[in-house]
């Protein structure tokens, strides 16, 4: 068996594509280029429409979150179940889990709405993170 066969580099080649367009992605993502409508509009859809469940910092601690029927989950958990991308977090929310709880949000919100709410996420989540000291090194020897 070759080490290096030609599915083997095409497959190379397709995984160093995705990453790229995850690095452009990111960049064009930096939440620090939003104008400061937009910035209010992403915490105003979010406070409208997921803080009710998901409580106004991410904790999953709303006021309706017990009568969601399911476990409202911590949005600012180091890991999403779903992913943490951009477009895992996109796709979580414009599909939603209705058999779980997560409301669809695909023709409730406009796709420039999806995109801010997307990003409100990700800016509380990056928050957080700064926040929350990191766990201190296992201890070695
Ligand atoms: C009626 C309560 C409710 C509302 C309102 C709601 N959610 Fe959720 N959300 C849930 C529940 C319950 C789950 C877990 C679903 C599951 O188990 O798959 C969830 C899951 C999610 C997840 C996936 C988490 C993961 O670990 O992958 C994201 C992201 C999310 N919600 C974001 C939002 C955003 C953004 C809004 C507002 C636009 C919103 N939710 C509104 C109840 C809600």
């Amino acid at each position: 068996m070759p080490t290096s066969s030609p599915t083997r580099s095409l497959r190379l080649s397709k995984q160093l594509l995705i990453g790229l367009v995850a690095i452009l992605a990111a960049a064009i993502w930096n939440p620090s280029r939003l104008d400061s409508g937009d910035k209010q509009l992403a915490k105003s859809v979010y406070r409208g429409n997921c803080a009710a469940c998901h409580g106004t910092d991410g904790h999953g601690d709303g006021p309706d979150a017990d009568r969601a029927g399911f476990p409202v989950p911590d949005l600012m958990v180091p890991k999403l179940r779903g992913g943490n991308g951009i477009g895992q977090i996109r796709h979580a929310v414009a599909n939603g889990n209705p058999a779980h709880g997560m409301p669809t949000y695909r023709g409730k919100l406009t796709p420039h709405e999806l995109d801010l709410v997307t990003w409100e996420l990700i800016r509380m989540r990056k928050a957080f993170a700064r926040q929350v000291p990191p766990p201190p090194p296992p201890v070695s020897g």
